[in-house]
């Protein structure tokens, strides 16, 4: 079977192609705007971008939307995090964390499969925390203030220990549980 990745971002389908060609998926990229609706919760921005994109008559694909939570900022920039990222970026997300002593923070990364009539929607969430400064060079967005074990940010481990426990390698392999759970792919 063949599924759309719609983003503008081709990296992201060659992270699909990568996880999900062993389920015998093809992924093919498609630019396809939609309007990401103004709220707190990913699951309805995915899900209200589904809805969109069947009204314009595209079925068997997948989007998703991703986004950095801190606990301490009362789950700021989440939703928001590609326009924190773009204006105040990372510096600005550790002077706001200054002199915080609760750095508690998640990464979460909520997937839409629309797939033979049917829709699934997962969400993956790494936990870890903020930074007191920026590290490493791998990576992008805010790899370099998060960190998942306390030692080491996301910017400086490889990609492919990234994707053992980052929210998005959890949202494809929940993502991977489903499609099999319900018998859409071997
Ligand atoms: P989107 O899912 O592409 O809309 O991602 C929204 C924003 O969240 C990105 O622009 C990044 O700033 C941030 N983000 C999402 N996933 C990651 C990640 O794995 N590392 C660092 N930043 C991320």
């Amino acid at each position: 079977m063949k599924l759309k990745v719609i983003t503008s971002n081709p990296g992201k389908v060659a992270e699909y192609r990568r996880s999900l060609s062993d389920l015998g998926l093809e992924m093919e990229h498609l630019r396809l705007p939609y309007d990401e609706v103004q709220t707190s919760d990913l699951e309805e921005v995915v899900n209200k971008g589904m809805d969109e994109i069947i009204a314009k008559g595209v079925r068997d694909f997948i989007v998703d939307d991703s986004g950095l939570f801190v606990d301490a900022l009362k789950g700021f920039p989440g939703v928001w995090s590609a326009y924190a990222q773009k204006t105040i970026g990372n510096g600005g997300i550790l002077k706001l964390m200054e002199g915080v002593e609760d750095r508690g923070a998640e990464f979460r990364c909520c997937i839409g499969c629309d797939i033979d009539g049917r829709r699934i929607v997962v969400t993956g969430v790494c936990r870890g925390s903020i930074t007191l400064s920026e590290a490493g060079s791998e990576g992008f967005g805010f790899d370099p203030i998060f960190t998942h074990d306390g030692r080491r940010t996301f910017a400086e481990i490889p990609i492919e220990e990234k994707n053992d426990v980052s929210h998005r390698g959890n949202a494809v392999r929940l993502l991977a549980e489903q499609l099999k759970k319900m018998g859409l792919v071997g």
